[in-house]
């Protein structure tokens, strides 16, 4: 499957969908999280990472650019690109050394750093007057198997 879309009615059924999402994750996975300020991006990391066993506090990168998070099977960089304007300081930080082989990378507001590896899976989420529409893009086959087995 190349593409899903899902209407999530509430702040739970966010959660849900990334708690679906986590154990699909395989180290290597680069996870794009796109969609207006407070389209819900973090909400579904938060849901991804409970998924994956995280129980402590989610604190959104947006001041830090990267919260790292580390399991047994994968490390995780959850990534807020929202404030980076200069590609020269992003390209300082060495953020590039952190998608790698052995780490899943959610990326929040990618379209704000240059040249970022292709994602495996893009996912798009748009406020409604209640809930939020989210739709979920396969880009190569890793993700594309990942959609075949979404089960939320
Ligand atoms: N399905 C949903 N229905 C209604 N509200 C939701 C839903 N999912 C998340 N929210 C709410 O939307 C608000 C903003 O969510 P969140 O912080 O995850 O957005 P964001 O996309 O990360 O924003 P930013 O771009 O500022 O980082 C939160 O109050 C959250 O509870
Ligand atoms: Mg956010």
């Amino acid at each position: 499957m190349t593409k899903t879309t899902r209407f999530l009615a509430t702040e739970d059924d966010t959660l849900a969908l990334g708690r679906a999402l986590a154990p699909l994750l395989a180290p290597g996975m680069v996870i794009h999280l796109c969609g207006d300020l407070g389209a819900g991006k973090t909400t579904l990391a938060r849901g991804i990472l409970r998924g994956l066993g995280y129980e402590g506090r989610v604190k959104s990168p947006t001041f830090t650019l990267l919260e790292p998070y580390k399991f047994s099977k994968l490390y995780l960089y959850h990534f807020d690109f929202y404030r980076f304007l200069d590609p020269r300081e992003l390209e300082e930080t060495g953020f590039r050394e952190y998608f790698n082989a052995e780490s899943v990378c959610l990326v929040e507001w990618p379209e704000k750093a240059p040249d970022l590896p292709t994602a495996d899976l893009q996912i798009d989420m748009r406020a409604e007057a209640q809930g939020r529409t989210t739709a979920i893009t396969a880009h190569t086959e890793v993700g594309r198997r990942c959609l075949d087995k979404l089960t939320y």
